[in-house]
C-alpha cells in the first residue's frame, strides 16, 4: 500500500476524531439523525462537519448554473474555493482573486490557483455566483446566528432562488425574488452580479 495513501487516510481519520486542534481541524463529524444531504435544482450540499452553531457544507454546483444574488440573514460565513469554473459575486460585483483571503502555503503546481482561497460573507450580505463548463465546488464554513439551528445554507435565504425545488424548501425568508417561472433558464449572469457590466470570461465567449 502506498505510504502517501496511508498518510492521507491517517490525517483524515485524525481530523474526524479531533477536537479543535492547531494543526488538524475537526471535519467529517456530524450528528446522528440529521438531514445531511440536500439537492435543490441540481445543486447538492453535504454537511461535512456540524457542532452546535458551527457547520461546514460542501456545495457542488453543476455546469452552467447561475446562483442569483441573495443573503442569509442568520448565517455568518467564509466560502472556500475547491475548484471548477466558479465566480462568486459580493455586493453586486465579481469577486476577483485580489479580494481572496489566501492560504498560508502557496498553491501547489498543477492545482486550481484559487483552491483554498476564502471569501468572507457577512450575515445578510448580498452574494451570488456563476458556474461554467466544468461545474464548481466550494466549502461553506458557517456560524448560525440568532438561535437558528444549522440546516442547509439554502434554507435561510433572501433574494433570487436557484429554482423551484429550492423555493419549496426555503424555511426562513423575508424577501424572495422569483424571476419569471422560477427556473434556472430564467437566470442570466446579471442576476448573479447586479452591478456588473461584464460577464465572467467563459460566458463572454459563449453568449
Ligand atoms: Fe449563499
Amino acid at each position: 500500500m502506498s505510504k502517501r495513501l496511508e498518510e492521507l487516510a491517517r490525517l483524515m481519520q485524525n481530523g474526524a476524531q479531533s477536537e479543535w486542534d492547531e494543526y488538524i481541524p475537526p471535519f467529517g463529524r456530524v450528528p446522528m439523525n440529521a438531514n445531511l444531504v440536500r439537492r435543490y435544482d441540481g445543486i447538492t450540499t453535504a454537511v461535512w462537519y456540524r457542532d452546535g452553531d458551527l457547520q461546514v457544507q460542501l456545495v457542488m454546483i453543476p455546469p452552467w448554473s447561475i446562483i442569483g444574488e441573495h443573503g442569509h440573514s442568520n448565517i455568518d460565513s467564509f466560502e472556500m474555493y475547491i475548484g471548477g469554473d466558479l465566480v462568486f459575486s459580493r455586493d453586486g460585483y465579481w469577486v476577483v482573486e485580489d479580494d481572496d483571503i489566501v492560504p498560508e502555503n502557496p498553491t501547489p503546481e498543477g492545482a486550481n490557483p484559487r483552491s483554498g482561497n476564502i471569501i468572507r460573507i457577512h450575515p445578510g450580505q448580498l452574494h451570488g455566483g456563476v458556474v461554467g463548463p466544468n461545474g464548481g465546488i466550494f466549502m461553506s464554513i458557517q456560524q448560525w446566528l440568532n438561535g437558528v439551528e444549522p440546516s442547509c445554507v439554502g434554507d435561510d435565504y433572501d433574494g433570487i432562488p436557484v429554482g423551484n425545488d429550492h423555493i419549496s424548501n426555503i424555511k426562513i425568508s423575508n424577501n424572495l425574488q422569483v424571476i419569471g417561472n422560477g427556473t434556472q433558464e430564467e437566470l442570466t449572469w446579471r442576476h448573479a452580479a447586479t452591478k456588473e457590466t461584464t460577464p465572467p470570461p467563459w460566458i463572454r465567449n459563449t453568449y
